[in-house]
């Protein structure tokens, strides 16, 4: 048996902006999904995982249908599935599946799961793909056999980060561009705090903001909201703000709900190219203070404006600045899960005390905190 890992992920920047191809800008977690695997003659795929109940789940790799494995066994089965359908027929496997990463906390740990699993099959099967292939295969193991419209920021983040960088992708183009990012050298903290509150990509409200943007493209008669952001900001002059010049392209949207969903996507991902942009001159004075405040910026849009924040995150964000973080966001899909906090290191214990006693006051659950390093991509392990 040998052992493939991909890492979870945080996103700087960018948050429900990858399926209206607009920019993302995630780092790859040192924590993640490890998959221990090995062919079987029988055809059988034969599941089990450290974390979860109900093991072993057995089916056979000839009769996948999206639909017909549920809970975390439909991960890594559809993967096997996508492969199968992409031309790259998955044989027989046992897969054993361990986690350090938190269930539902926004890190992405079932892309995590999906990305091990297909670096695994495809070795073991003599298939050689590139990365952008497969990230596209493991994504439509989720949409396709799991079921969760989600777009391509998680699994592109799984096998395409690099260590010491944030990864600047454009989801309209898919170009990426690798951006250094070393909080550390900073000395500052780049802390995933993880609020319990845990959430599923499967229910309505992810599905209804994705419908909603697509309302507001079609209302604005262009093919994503992404496709606005060049425009917008070629639009915009000294007189005018990008802010402005976002107001006047979204002027035709009479609804107002679909106005605001299109101005989040159209900024977060101006954000995410902003904070790209100042990584890149990271030695100048001030980078990390603006970057903390892109960071809760970002955090109010997807509170006040995509509407896809939770009580714990917003207590979160607004205890850890007041307590010294130079910003803080959720990440993820929303409903639940982790608020990423740029913290400098003489802060770290203050920032969390408060954090922890804020919650607490409110009996809200207990934090987890991690301290994340940003880190390489997927790949085997032994
Ligand atoms: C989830 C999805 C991603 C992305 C984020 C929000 O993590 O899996 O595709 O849409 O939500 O940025």
């Amino acid at each position: 048996m040998n052992t493939w890992f991909a890492p979870g992920r945080a996103n700087l920047m960018g948050e429900h902006t990858d399926y209206n191809g607009g920019m993302v800008l995630p780092f790859a977690l040192a924590q993640g999904v490890t998959a221990t695997v090995a062919g079987r003659a029988d055809g059988l795929l034969v599941m089990r995982s450290k974390q979860m109940t109900g093991n072993p789940v057995v089916v056979d790799v000839t009769r996948l249908s999206p639909g017909s494995v549920r809970g975390w066994a439909a991960y890594p089965a559809g993967v096997a599935w996508a492969l199968t359908a992409a031309g790259y027929p998955a044989g027989g496997a046992d897969i054993d599946i361990d986690s350090d990463l938190p269930v539902g906390a926004g890190v992405s740990s079932s892309a995590a799961v999906e990305c091990s699993v297909a670096l695994a099959l495809c070795e073991l099967s003599g298939f050689a793909l590139e990365r952008r292939e497969l990230a596209a295969i493991a994504r439509r193991a989720e949409n396709d056999f799991v079921g969760a419209p989600t777009g391509m920021i998680d699994q592109y983040a799984a096998l395409l980060c690099q260590a010491g960088h944030a990864m600047l992708l454009d989801c309209g183009t898919q170009r990426i561009r690798q951006v250094p990012f070393d909080p550390v050298r900073a000395g500052l903290v780049a802390l995933v705090i993880d609020t319990r509150v845990t959430h599923a990509l499967v229910n309505g409200e992810y599905a209804a903001r994705r419908a909603e943007c697509e309302e507001a493209a079609r209302h604005l008669g262009v093919p994503s909201l992404g496709a606005l952001v060049t425009a917008v900001a070629a639009t915009a002059s000294e007189s005018e703000s990008f802010g402005q010049a976002v107001e006047r392209a979204l002027s035709r949207l009479a609804d107002p709900v679909l106005r605001r969903r299109a101005r989040h996507v159209i900024c977060d991902s101006w954000r995410a190219r902003q904070i790209a942009d100042a990584l890149d001159a990271a030695a100048e004075p001030g980078t990390f203070e603006r970057i903390g405040q892109l960071l809760t910026e970002g955090h109010a849009s997807l509170r006040d404006d995509f509407e896809v924040s939770w009580a714990e995150a917003d207590v979160t964000v607004a205890t850890a600045r007041a307590a010294g973080a130079l910003g803080a966001k959720m990440v993820g899909g929303g409903f639940g899960g982790s608020v990423l906090a740029l913290v400098p290191a003489e802060r770290l214990a203050k920032v969390r005390a408060a954090v922890a006693e804020e919650l607490a006051g409110r009996s809200m659950e207990a934090p987890g905190f991690l301290e994340a390093v940003p880190a390489p991509a997927a790949r085997r392990l032994a």
